[in-house]
């Protein structure tokens, strides 16, 4: 029907080789090439220059592509259609900043000591872009025809920014309760930003998901409930030092709640730049990875979100109402209300293999699988609390708290949780953790987390370094509060002992460590970015993305699509088999590096003493990247200019 679209044969490829840590390419199979969309600073609001890395400001940086792109969706430009043709809606989390790679060090951005040399300390200004440079964006983008690279369109009425400036809607249970109240919202209904927005999700009504993640490196703890400070991990100081900036990040009189009104999973509607976007708490507080949605048979949206944290949570919420079909404005503004009311649970996972069979070192039990049953714990049910001395807006907004005393399972950094458009199971990428150390005060290996510190032969066996997938199968309808469960993946290298591929063999999959965002494409196979194979895994090889497909002859077979440059982290996988296109966000390349002696020149690639064309950076840049099918072998070149 339009090129790029073959007959059955989806995204097929060869795996590509693991690469080293040290190069600093995107390499995309054969076959296919990869183009920039849209890189931190490229420009999207009226009034926006040309990105000038040498002379940013707080008010330019609101206008342009902010830092460290996240989640990811290209929506369908009119609400209601179901595929994105030739006009589309990126919407993109910009999850946080890097100074030490934004900002030269010159004292225009740095703190300066007796001397005049910088100090290791942003200063105000570099503070305020920072600040501009974190939330969301929606950019409008065209292309030729599906399967063809998309241009994004550097002015449209569509186009926006979200900071830490915009104007937040609060509902739910908890909105405008005591908790939620500050001297400068009284109402306890209204808040200014969003920040740390991790993954998320798309709603099958059209609207996007977005996790604030960590929040607690935000806010100086208030100390009025020193019990939920310490265990969201709100400290004395913070490494942003907003705080310095403005009262609210402080924690001092009057902004006791602030931090409270931090931590929620955002809704906001792309297709409706004048709407604000709303933090919903009744889907619970804690430090959202994101949350996605599936219908009920009766059209319940049911959500499924994860805790990053080691030894947090999985939850799940569902919604009173029931979908609207259809794309009347009736029907959408009835939709956008689905996640303001309803039911809140958390999840235990039991094991049924003897616990001598768990014994850290992730050899498979004896029954041939890591599985076992599991049920979903209410926390709030019609509207009521389900956990003793807790009212529902507390239960809402110290969520952590109130999972703690109903007895859910202890999770190795639960990231996103991802539901199979084919056959509805959910499956949950617990990223790693180092710190399950039994004997050391913390819980050892589980059937559900099967590997634990321990010495072996020898051998230290460091926690769950490279992580594990868990799926997850309903009892019946997405409402059931039962289900069956299993770890489709035991991640590491294949060769080591203890890493499992659901029984494919060992030898014939691509090595992957540090699961975190998932993706599935229309045929039902699973897709996994990585973020920390190089520090903290055993492979020690760059971020990638991988397909595994999770049913039939080839459930296990892991195979590595592509690999991200130096030091970044693959995010917000898009992946559209039926225009045979991949989308990632590049997140933090060359993190490890300084604005003058940058570790990564991705995406710009200018060559030492090559002159830089306006609006390109020599030096590392996050990026939205599209890999389509092309000529080239993997090495494609920035184009992302926006017109
Ligand atoms: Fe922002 Fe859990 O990764
Ligand atoms: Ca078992
Ligand atoms: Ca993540
Ligand atoms: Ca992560």
């Amino acid at each position: 029907r339009f090129p790029g679209h073959g007959h059955g044969k989806g995204l097929a490829f060869g795996a590509i080789e693991p690469q080293h840590v040290d190069v600093d390419q995107l390499v995309v199979p054969d076959g296919y090439t990869w183009d920039p969309i849209i890189r931190w600073g490229d420009p999207i609001l009226p009034g926006a220059r040309t990105f000038d890395p040498n002379n940013q400001s707080p008010e330019q940086q609101a206008k342009q592509f902010g830092y460290n792109c996240d989640y990811l969706d290209i929506l369908p430009f009119d609400a209601g259609d179901e595929h994105r043709g030739t006009r589309g809606l990126l919407v993109s989390n910009l999850e946080y900043t890097n100074a030490s790679i934004m900002f030269p060090a010159t004292e225009k951005y740095w703190e300066t000591d007796a001397d005049g040399n910088v100090t290791g300390d942003q200063n105000a200004y570099a503070r305020a872009i920072e600040r501009a440079a974190h939330g969301m964006a929606v950019v409008e983008v065209r292309r030729r025809a599906p399967g063809k690279p998309w241009t994004y369109q550097r002015i449209s009425p569509v186009n926006r920014r979200i900071h830490m400036d915009t104007e937040f809607v609060i509902d739910g249970p908890a909105a405008g309760t005591d908790l939620m109240r500050t001297t400068a919202d009284p109402t306890g209904t209204r808040v200014l930003g969003t920040m740390n927005n991790c993954a998320g999700g798309t709603t099958p009504w059209g609207t996007v998901l977005s996790g604030e993640e960590n929040f607690n490196g935000y806010f100086v703890a208030a100390g009025a409930n020193p019990t939920a400070d310490a265990r969201y991990g709100l400290g004395r100081s913070t490494s942003y030092n907003w705080e310095a900036d403005d009262p609210r990040f402080g924690g001092g009189a009057g902004y006791e709640n602030e931090s409270n009104r931090f931590g929620w999973i955002v809704e906001l509607d792309p297709h409706d730049p004048s709407a604000p976007p709303v933090k919903h708490t009744a889907m619970g507080r804690f430090k959202h990875e994101g949350a996605n949605v599936t219908l009920s048979r009766r059209g319940h949206a049911v959500a499924y979100m994860g805790d990053d944290q080691a030894f947090d949570y999985i939850y799940k919420f569902v919604s009173k109402d029931r979908v609207a079909k259809g794309s009347s404005r009736w029907a959408r503004a009835h939709n956008k209300t689905l996640l303001s009311e309803g039911d809140l649970y958390v999840a235990k996972l039991t094991g049924d293999s003897p616990a001598t069979e768990i014994d850290g070192s992730g050899a498979v039990p004896s029954d041939g699988a890591f599985d076992g049953s599991g049920e979903w714990l209410p926390l709030v049910l019609d509207g009521a609390s389900q956990v003793a001395g807790m009212s529902v807006e507390e239960v809402l907004i110290y969520t952590r708290l109130a999972a703690d005393t109903v007895g859910a399972t202890k999770m190795d950094r639960p990231e996103d949780v991802e539901i199979s458009p084919v056959t509805g199971r959910i499956y949950v990428a617990c990223t790693n953790n180092s710190g399950r150390t039994p004997g050391n005060g913390t819980e050892g290996a589980t059937e559900p987390n099967p590997r634990d510190h321990k010495v072996q032969g020898g051998a230290t066996i460091n926690g769950n370094r490279d992580g594990h997938v868990v799926e997850i199968i309903p009892s019946g309808d997405q409402t059931s509060t039962r289900f069956a469960w299993n770890l489709l993946l035991v991640a590491g290298d294949p060769t080591v002992e203890g890493t499992y591929f659901a029984g494919y063999p060992r030898d014939r999959v691509s090595p992957i460590s540090c699961p975190d965002n998932l993706a599935f494409d229309a045929e039902g196979n699973l897709w996994i970015s990585t973020d920390g194979q190089p520090s903290s895994s055993g492979i020690a090889k760059c971020d990638g993305l991988f397909k595994v497909p999770v049913a039939g002859r080839e459930r296990g077979h892991v195979q590595q699509f592509l690999s991200v440059p130096a030091g970044a982290e693959t995010c917000g996988p898009v992946i559209d088999s039926r225009d045979g296109m991949v989308y990632v966000n590049v997140q933090h390349p060359g993190e490890d590096g300084t604005f003058d002696a940058p570790q990564s020149l991705f995406p710009d690639y200018i060559a030492e003493g090559a002159r830089v064309e306006a609006g390109d950076f020599r030096g590392p840049r996050p990026t939205v990247v599209q890999v389509y099918r092309g000529r080239g072998n993997g090495h494609g070149h920035g184009n992302g200019h926006g017109n």
